[in-house]
């Protein structure tokens, strides 16, 4: 087996194969210079590893009847009649491509294929990047202007197409929800024809998270092929699954909706987002441990720093937050182990309720008399680090800020600017704008002690116009840009600012936001019930370490519904756990079992956090749904279980352990009780849950010596 990770494995004037190879997988394309297609760069394989020979002697995909399928990256032109991948306009009104090839790179885990429009003056280069520790392939387009002339119109320029094998069926996974309902896992035969998922608001959003996974209809959670393909990309975007009669199915995906048109222009180069495939044998599980691993080697700021547990004012006293009531809170969240407190909306110019406010960053004189520095010293002195909400990428036009730069927003000539929650978007792709914010964030930053900003973003875009601007499609990407380029300006100047996404919950959450923040936001909806399934549908993709979780009021704010403070411990324990709430109004004996619950996340969150996460059910309101975490190590393994409601007569089954050493035996903290691997792996561990509705447990288990039986 060759140890390189990317190799040229044949290769002559007419036709080149590569094969990419990561740690127990294998992908293989093909270049070939043949009329009438002229340069076409073809998928040819994705599945377990191959030696170089065994790829090089791989046949070309088939051609369908009448259209050439299993491009890298389709553009227009020819027999090409599925979705495009790349869809230009030239000066004189041509939109088809014809390529020929131009040069390859292999460097450093990159493999870079430029093809060249044979007669106008772009330039199309394929990127693929491999790593030593991880089967995702990171893929991005890059193109380039090469001419002096006229712009070229982009309608579409996806990061990648991803061709599936063939196989007898197939099944889509993705997400679907809404505000506070996000992440519903749905699992869906694939249709015939084209499926597209794709946000137009501006942002990745919560209807639909950028991912999609496809399998042949037969995987499990722990067994099976699964091909998951995400896009690292927190503006608007479309993914498109297309399948034909023929079984041959591709998912392309890129930054963008359909209907932005953009310029690139002379001299110009562009670089799309990417969009990461992974193929993985082990099922659903297996593949969101690939993914959990990957994000956690290449994609967090800090991903082996261990997530505090935060305090969040916001279900606490939402916005009437000041300076008094935040100091009650923070004495009594230091009281329970709380290690951040983040006061929330409502602490800066006339925000005292969302009508309001919204771009007058300073501190509300009336709430804070002598600024914010009297609560972060306190909080400091308290012993925790200290956070605050932003918007900054909102103005209400009830502010200071909207009255002197009414122009500052999104905004089309004649109509209308439609407010969603009495905000407007202030509109980032102006570079006055963007540096506005860098201003008043650096500021803030500077002049207060904040370890921590917990950044919003509570609408979508409406009226998405720049008058004047002589290319206003390109506002969809720089404005996101302009957020990317700002935390990491804020990131580089201030090295121990963490940072929270949030979008209205989890409405931003992705691989792009992911690579400059440190945890998210999940969802506005607390109720540990409804908590079950979104951190369900979250954890396909994103690890425990960036989901965010709370412990908050009973009956939750939302949905009225009551739990015991040992159940929304206990599901939010499957993240990064905070807690919100008005801790004033929480009972003696509420606190204090509070404190012992923070106690118990602190003495086992390294596991959660950084271990491997097993589904053992599926997520359910009626019986037990379980995870585990296995530790890197496989030292230590924690078991959460959860059971909403229970129904008489059918009790609880001996839960089966994954990941385990058979041979090892396995004891219980703070118990004598021993069990043996294969024990727990075959037969099941029974949690004995109270008998009741919201039931639930924490079990943290450390290996022992190989039993003696098994040597
Ligand atoms: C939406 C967020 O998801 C909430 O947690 C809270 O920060 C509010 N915005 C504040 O307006």
């Amino acid at each position: 087996m060759s140890g390189l990770v990317i190799e040229r494995v044949c290769g002559d004037d007419t036709s080149q194969t590569w094969l990419l190879t990561t740690p127990s997988t294998g992908y293989v394309i093909r270049l070939r210079d043949r009329e009438p297609d002229g340069t076409t760069l073809r998928h040819v394989y994705w599945g377990p590893r191959l030696t170089a020979a065994q790829a090089a002697a791989l046949p070309d995909r088939p051609r369908d009847w009448d259209q050439l399928l299993g491009e890298e990256l389709p553009a227009t032109g020819g027999e090409r009649f599925g979705p495009p991948g790349l869809l230009v306009e030239f000066g004189d009104g041509t939109r088809a491509v014809e390529w020929r090839y131009r040069d390859h790179q292999v460097d450093d885990g990159q493999l870079r294929i430029t093809l060249a429009d044979r007669h106008y003056p772009l330039e199309l280069t394929l990127c693929y990047r491999v790593y030593p520790d991880t089967d995702v392939i990171e893929r991005w387009t890059e193109l380039r202007h090469t001419g002096t002339d006229q712009p070229i119109m982009v309608e579409r320029c996806d990061s990648a197409h991803w061709t599936i094998p063939v196989r007898p069926d197939y099944r889509m996974s993705c997400v679907t929800g809404e505000w506070s309902a996000e992440f519903q896992l749905s699992r869906t035969p694939l249709p015939y024809g084209e499926t597209t998922l794709t946000t137009r608001r501006g942002l990745s959003r919560h209807q639909v998270n950028p991912w999609l996974m496809v399998d042949a209809g037969d995987a499990t959670e722990s067994t099976g092929e699964v091909w998951s393909t995400v896009l690292a990309w927190s503006g608007g975007w479309r993914i498109t699954a297309h399948r034909t009669l023929g079984e041959q199915v591709s998912i392309g995906g890129g930054a963008g909706h359909d209907g932005v048109r953009w310029r690139l222009r002379p001299g110009e180069r562009w670089r799309s987002p990417v969009f990461a495939g992974l193929y993985s044998r082990d099922g659903f599980g297996g593949t969101s441990r690939a993914w959990h691993a990957y994000a956690r080697a290449h994609v967090l700021p800090q991903p082996a720093e261990i997530r505090p547990v935060l305090y969040n004012s916001w279900e606490g006293t939402w916005f009437d937050v000041n300076e008094t009531n935040q100091r009650e809170l923070a004495a009594i969240a230091a009281e329970l182990g709380v290690e951040l407190f983040v006061v929330d909306d409502g602490w800066f110019g006339g925000r005292t309720s969302d009508r309001a406010g919204l771009g007058d960053w300073w501190p509300n004189p009336q709430r804070f008399p002598s600024g914010l520095r009297p609560l972060i010293d306190e909080v400091h002195r308290l012993g925790m680090r200290f956070g605050l909400w932003v918007e900054p990428e909102m103005v209400n036009p009830d502010s200071e800020l909207y009255r002197q730069h009414p122009d500052w927003v999104l905004h089309q000539p004649n109509r209308r600017r439609t407010e969603l929650r009495n905000q407007l978007v202030l509109n980032f792709a102006r570079p006055e704008v963007a540096e506005w914010a860098h201003g008043w964030l650096d500021r803030l930053l500077r002049e207060h002690e904040i370890d921590f900003l917990k950044w919003d973003m509570n609408r979508a875009f409406t009226e998405p116009g720049w008058p004047g601007a002589d290319d206003p499609g390109r506002l969809w990407f720089d404005h996101t840009a302009a957020v990317y380029a700002i935390i990491d300006r804020l990131r580089a100047d201030h090295p121990r600012l963490r940072i929270e996404t949030c979008a209205g919950g989890g409405g931003r959450i992705d691989l792009g936001i992911l690579a400059r923040t440190d945890q998210a936001w999940t969802s506005d909806n607390t109720d540990p019930v409804d908590r079950i399934a979104i951190q369900h549908g979250c954890s396909q993709v994103y690890p425990a370490v960036a989901m965010g979780a709370w412990a908050s009021e009973s009956p939750n704010p939302l949905t009225r519904r009551t739990a015991p403070v040992r159940f929304r411990f206990h599901v939010a324990m499957a993240g990064a756990l905070g807690i919100s709430g008005n801790l004033r109004e929480w009972s003696t004996e509420d606190r204090r079992e509070a404190a012992e619950l923070v106690a118990a996340y602190k003495r086992v969150r390294h596991v959660i956090q950084q271990g491997q996460l097993y589904r053992l059910t599926p997520a359910r309101v009626e019986g037990l749904t379980a995870v585990e975490y296995l530790s890197q190590d496989g030292g230590e393994v924690v078991v959460l279980g959860w059971r909403p409601l229970a129904r008489h007569g059918q009790p609880d089954p001996p839960l089966r352990l994954a990941g385990l050493d058979p041979d090892a035996r396995y004891q219980l903290a703070g118990t004598s009780q021993v069990h043996y691997g294969a024990a727990l792996l075959h037969h099941g561990l029974t949690l004995d849950l109270p008998a009741g509705d919201h039931a639930s447990t924490l079990l943290h288990l450390r290996r022992l010596e190989p039993s003696p039986a098994a040597r």
